[in-house]
């Protein structure tokens, strides 16, 4: 499909069926991963496609319990918000419930591990939270979320799982020194799946020059 259109129409989708994907689908949405740029080229990625249905089981009921703790934070803090805003995230609550009701039955779930010595971390010595790293796992992510797009697969980056990365790890067999980044549940869509993107306009996010000008 046409790369604007993916772009423009890749939410997040939480409904999603059971049915398994294709070898050759998921073989093509994971080959779009490997071809994203990483610091030095060095590919500090790996991705685990879970299908075994206990492990699947195992990670949604982890999964769940962070669902339900973030879930319920998040209601109490939209409790005042306008009425629209309300409803919106009413919207994305109940499709976060029906996800983390259902994480053990989708087809695969996509556990993007990452490696911290291959990472170059050039803001490692700031005095801030480094996101540099991230920048060597997250675009292959974003590229798979592409691929999935234009696939007619649903899926949503979801990080909750890395609160309970001890376990996931174990669970997985992931070895030292490799951690997770995220955990991409895929499937065909229940619902209609991807579409319009409530975003920001160009004009609030870049600047010309100098932050604050308007471009
Ligand atoms: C770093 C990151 C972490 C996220 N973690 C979760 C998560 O754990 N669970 C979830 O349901 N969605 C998660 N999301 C999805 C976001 O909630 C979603 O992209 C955002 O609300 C925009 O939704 P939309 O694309 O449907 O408009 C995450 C997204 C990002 C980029």
């Amino acid at each position: 499909m046409e790369l604007y259109e993916a772009m423009k129409t890749l939410r997040a989708v939480r409904r999603l069926r059971p049915e398994p994907i294709p070898e050759d689908v998921l073989h093509r949405v994971l080959e779009a991963a490997t071809w994203a740029p990483t610091g030095a080229n060095a590919q500090p990625w790996r991705i685990v496609v879970v299908r075994d249905a206990e492990a699947k089981q195992a990670l949604g009921a982890l999964y769940a319990e962070g669902w339900a703790a973030y879930a319920a934070q998040y209601r109490e803090l939209i409790a005042d918000a306008p009425e629209r805003v309300r409803e919106k995230s009413a919207r994305m609550l109940r499709a976060g419930d029906h996800l983390a009701d259902h994480f053990g039955e989708t087809p695969a779930v996509l556990v993007v591990c990452f490696n911290p010595k291959n990472l170059a971390i050039t803001d490692a010595d700031q005095p801030r939270p480094s996101v540099v790293g991230g920048g060597s796992i997250y675009p292959a992510v974003q590229n798979l979320l592409l691929a999935c797009r234009a696939e007619g697969l649903g899926c949503v980056l979801t990080t909750l799982l890395c609160q309970r990365e001890p376990e996931v790890r174990k669970l997985l067999g992931i070895p030292d020194p490799w951690y997770t980044a995220a955990a991409v549940p895929i499937g065909y869509p229940l619902l209609r799946g991807h579409g319009p993107l409530s975003r920001r306009p160009v004009a609030k996010m870049a600047f010309a020059d100098r932050w604050g000008e308007p471009l």
